[in-house]
């Protein structure tokens, strides 16, 4: 009598689509050498300590959810001099078992590429190639079911996507990145589900034709805000149910759920010193 009925909105409508999880293959890198020592991107200052036993132990509980979720996480060894090796994401891109190399694009993290490279020799991975271009992983490369989206202004140049397009044989969208907060695609896109070609972005982070070319394939899109953006929400992960996000992205929780995915919030703030989060510290080993 009188009352709202909370339930008043659940027309047919609005129900969530049905997710399903899907077992992955991650390969990760604790952050034993992880520091702040050069500035490649704006969120490195140098002069701010990072509590190194904190940063492991926030990692630790990242392999750890994804363990707890069914997932495998491979690990890589870390190198000493080589302090941003704990973002895995950026050494190589794995789709259908090929594996794209790395070629970072500044000197200090060079030498990554091979340790991945030999990671890769050493665990059944025959279908390797070199690049002759700069690309740094998934850093720049997101997979959906149907394209092989690709970021470039920052790190990755273009002839990476002629590369990797003609290596994986999938069709590269090009997407131009703006603001150098957002300087690797994945700090400004996430997939949300591959199968079903369904991502979140920033639209503030790209040209306005890029904007026009993601509106166009993603019309459905979740759309974050700059503040959910700033807190790096969009370096997230997902296994087509669960999205591992920054807990202070708190403004994608909500339309996450909506959508019918399980958000869940990580702590990361000693990584987010080097510019990097969940889906910096994951590289998925792709079999198809
Ligand atoms: N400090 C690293 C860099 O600037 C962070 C890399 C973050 N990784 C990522 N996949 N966005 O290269």
């Amino acid at each position: 009598m009188g009352t709202v009925r909370s339930d008043i909105r659940e027309e047919p409508s609005l129900r969530p689509t049905p997710r399903e999880a899907s077992p992955r293959r991650y390969l990760m890198c604790p952050p034993t050498h992880f520091s702040v020592t050069y500035s490649i991107n704006p969120w490195m200052d140098p002069t701010k300590p990072v509590d190194l036993p904190l940063a492991l132990a926030q990692w630790e509980d990242l392999r750890d959810r994804y363990r707890s979720l069914g997932h495998t996480v491979e690990l890589l060894d870390p190198r000493p001099g080589l302090p941003d090796m704990v973002f895995a994401a950026n050494g190589a891109t794995v789709v259908g078992g090929r594996v794209l190399g790395a070629r970072f694009a500044h000197p200090e993290r060079t030498d990554e590429a091979a340790a991945h490279r030999e990671w890769f020799r050493g665990n059944g991975y025959p279908d390797l190639r070199v690049p002759e271009h700069v690309n740094e992983g998934e850093g720049d490369f997101a997979v959906t079911s149907s394209w092989l989206l690709a970021g470039r202004g920052f790190r990755s140049s273009t002839l990476a996507h002629d590369e990797a397009q003609e290596f994986f044989g999938r069709p590269v969208i090009g997407l131009d990145l703006l603001d150098p907060r957002y300087y690797h695609l994945d700090t400004a896109l996430c997939v949300l589900d591959d199968a079903r070609d369904e991502v979140m972005y920033y639209p503030g982070a790209f040209s306005p034709g890029s904007r026009r070319v993601l509106a166009r394939l993603f019309p459905d899109a979740l759309l974050a805000t700059e503040r959910d953006a700033g807190a790096l929400g969009l370096n997230a992960v997902s296994d087509g149910l669960h999205v591992l996000l920054p807990q202070a992205a708190v403004g994608l929780f909500d339309p996450l759920r909506d959508r019918g995915f399980e958000p869940m919030g990580m702590d990361l703030s000693e990584l987010l010193k080097g510019g990097g989060s969940v889906k910096c510290c994951t590289q998925e080993l792709r079999t198809a």
